[in-house]
C-alpha cells in the first residue's frame, strides 16, 4: 500500500508533528533531506517520508539498508527549547516512544538496547539516528531519524544481518499498514516528547529502564578500538551508560557500540 497524504494531513491536523509531511519516493536519506530543510527555517514537527533510501544512514558512518515499499523510513525536525549538552536525551525518548508503540503489536518482546535500538525478542527493530545542528552553542534544530523495519522478509536482509535483524512481520505472523504505524508513531512522539520538554526527564528515563535488555549484566561497549567492559547499572540524565567497572568503580559511557557478554 502507498501512503494516503491526504489522510495524513487530516490525522496530524491540529498537532505539533506532522502538521507538514513531505513525501519522496525515493531519496538518498530522509535525514538529509530533513536537515536541509532544518537549515532553510522548516518547522519544527516537519515530518519526511520515503518508500526507499539509496543512502540511508546508520549510527557511527553504518549504512542503514532501505529496500523500497516495506518499511518506515522517516525524519523529524525538532526544536527544542533545552541545552546543548542534554540534546542526547532526544533518541532515548524516541527510543521509548518506539518501544511504547510495539509493545501493543508484539507485548511482552519489546527491548531497548542502549543507546536506543529496539528490539523484538533480542533482535533489532527499529534504529534511530539523531542529528543536532548547534548555531553560537545553542541547538537551532535536531533531526530525528526512525527506521522500523515493517513487512521486509528474511531474504530481503543482507545476509551479515540476518542473525540479528528482524521486522514486525517476521515476529508477529502479520503485515501492518505502514500508514496506521507512522500515524501512531508520531501521536507518540509527541506525547513523550511534551513529556520531555514540559517535566524533564525523569519519567522517560524510567520507562526506557523498564525496557532495557542490558541491566545488571555484564556488557561490552565499543567505540572505535576501545573497549569497555562491566556491568551495567543506569542511565543519566542525559542518556549515558553507567557501568561499573572493576573494584565497584563507576563509569560513564556516552556513545559507542553495547554487547552483552556471554561466557
Ligand atoms: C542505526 O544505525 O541504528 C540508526 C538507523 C537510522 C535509520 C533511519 S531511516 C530514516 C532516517 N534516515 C536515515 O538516513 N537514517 C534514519
Amino acid at each position: 500500500m502507498t501512503w494516503n497524504l491526504k489522510e495524513l494531513e487530516k490525522k496530524f491536523a491540529g498537532k505539533l508533528f506532522g502538521k507538514k509531511v513531505c513525501y519522496y519516493a525515493e531519496t538518498a536519506s530522509t535525514n538529509d533531506d530533513a536537515f536541509s530543510m532544518g537549515m532553510a527555517g522548516a518547522a519544527e514537527g516537519t515530518v519526511v517520508i520515503a518508500d526507499r533510501q539509496s543512502r540511508g544512514r546508520g549510527r557511527r558512518q553504518r549504512l542503514w539498508h532501505s529496500p523500497a515499499n516495506v518499511n518506515l523510513y522517516t525524519s523529524l525536525i525538532l526544536r527544542p527549547q533545552i541545552h546543548s549538552f542534554e540534546s542526547s536525551r532526544i533518541p532515548i525518548m524516541a527510543g521509548v516512544a518506539v518501544a511504547d508503540v510495539l509493545e501493543s503489536f508484539c507485548p511482552g518482546c519489546v527491548g531497548l538496547k542502549w543507546p536506543n535500538d529496539v528490539l523484538l525478542n533480542h533482535k533489532k527493530v527499529c534504529g534511530i539516528l539523531s542529528q543536532a545542528r548547534i548555531h553560537q552553542g545553542r541547538i537551532d534544530f535536531i533531526v530525528l531519524g526512525i527506521g522500523i523495519n515493517v513487512n521486509m522478509s528474511l531474504d530481503q536482509f543482507p545476509e551479515e544481518i540476518r542473525h540479528t535483524a528482524t521486522s514486525l512481520i517476521m515476529q508477529t505472523g502479520r503485515e501492518f499498514s505502514r500508514q496506521e504505524l507512522l500515524i501512531r508513531l508520531y501521536e507518540n512522539l509527541e506525547k513523550w516528547y511534551k513529556q520531555l520538554t514540559q517535566n524533564g526527564f525523569d519519567a522517560i528515563r524510567k520507562k526506557w529502564l523498564d525496557f532495557a535488555i542490558m541491566m545488571n549484566q555484564n556488557i561490552q561497549v565499543a567505540f572505535g578500538n576501545e573497549i569497555i567492559e562491566g556491568r551495567a547499572k543506569d542511565i543519566d540524565s542525559d542518556g549515558a551508560l553507567i557501568l561499573f567497572v572493576e573494584r565497584n568503580k563507576e563509569i560513564k559511557v556516552s556513545a559507542g557500540d553495547a554487547t552483552i557478554i556471554k561466557r
